[in-house]
């Protein structure tokens, strides 16, 4: 018999939702009692924390977003603020928590471990930058969305003979990019993790243009050196000279918002579960994530403050395919 809370953190990415519900109703499963904490690690602060049944997470698994909430909590960055959140799970009796979130929520899970607290992480952000997993909760649906408006850009493209600049997020990694720049068959695509001369992305729009190109499309991570805002300001002197004329859309977070598609719903019921095996095992201090196809965990330890490299394999097929 356990008791086990759920939390989501960090940035809301469509799945958690299917993640919260997964937990839940696999702990339940179990026989165990769960709780839900709400508004991220500030939940704990505040003793936001709640007994959930099967039927609290019902008509959710579709949604984007989370019904916990998240919010960023300052005092959790300091020891004595954690220190607060780990007094409040124990005093509701809290036997193991499982926080759902990217980078930074799976450094505040790392340092409850460090605590001595039991905890397990579930892979959830629209960057898939934490290392270890192949893929998180929410960046299929994520790339989705952003492939749907390089789609519904190029018409308009074509139409005026234009070149775009579609910044996505992603904060440091450039997966979103790299994959929705092949996906939406960019002409050129900036990354983090490759430093990219503006003078090399003005050759590709020529090339393309005097290739008799009728649009282009250039994907830019919203991490790179030059960002969609830094790249319009250098095309702006030189734009006589690409053929195309330049317009940039920045998609930021409405590539959030969406409603999780089937990948994301089965990959977060998977992880839901694994987290509730893992705390069957009490195996704690982990990250429940993705390898070779299968739910797997990674140690906490060896995840945070890191971030996931994009494939090269990707990147030097997106180099033959521009
Ligand atoms: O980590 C998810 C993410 O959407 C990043 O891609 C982006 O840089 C960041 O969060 C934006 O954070 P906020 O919602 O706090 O503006």
């Amino acid at each position: 018999m356990k008791n086990v809370a759920v939390l989501t953190s960090g940035g809301d990415a469509p799945g958690m939702n299917a993640a919260i519900r997964s937990v839940i109703r696999c702990g339940i499963a179990k026989g165990w009692t769960m709780f839900g904490v709400y508004n991220g690690f500030a939940g704990l602060i505040t003793d936001n924390i709640r007994p959930m049944g099967t039927r609290d997470v019902g008509e959710i698994l579709h949604k984007g977003g989370t019904i916990l909430g998240s919010a960023r909590c300052e005092e959790f960055y300091t020891d004595e603020g954690r220190r607060k959140g780990v007094r409040a799970l124990r005093r509701v009796g809290i036997d193991a928590l499982v926080v759902i979130g990217g980078n930074g929520p799976q450094t505040g899970n790392y340092e409850l471990h460090k605590l001595g607290f039991p905890v397990v992480g579930i892979a959830s952000t629209i960057d898939n930058d934490l290392p270890g997993t192949e893929m998180t909760i929410g960046v299929d649906t994520a790339l989705n969305i952003a492939l749907e408006a390089i789609d519904r850009l190029k018409v308009t493209a074509s139409s005026h003979q234009r070149a775009f600049l579609v910044e996505v997020m992603g904060r440091d990694c450039g997966y979103l990019a790299l994959m929705s720049g092949i996906a939406g068959g960019a002409e050129y695509i900036v990354i983090p993790e490759i430093e990219t001369d503006p003078e090399e992305v003005a050759e590709s729009l020529r090339l393309a243009y005097e290739h008799g190109k009728g649009h282009a499309i250039i994907v830019v991570a919203e991490g790179a050196k030059h960002n969609a805002e830094s790249l319009i300001a250098y095309f702006e002197e030189h734009e006589d000279r690409l053929g195309f004329k330049i317009r940039a859309t920045i998609l930021g977070h409405v590539q959030r918002g969406g409603n999780p598609g089937a990948f994301d719903r089965i990959l977060a019921s998977r992880f839901g579960s694994g987290a509730i095996e893992a705390i069957a095992r009490e195996e704690y201090g982990v990250l429940v994530g993705l390898h070779e196809g299968s739910v797997m965990t990674f140690l906490l330890e060896e995840v945070v403050g890191k971030t996931k490299s994009v494939s090269m394999e990707m990147v030097e097929l997106a180099r033959k395919l521009d």
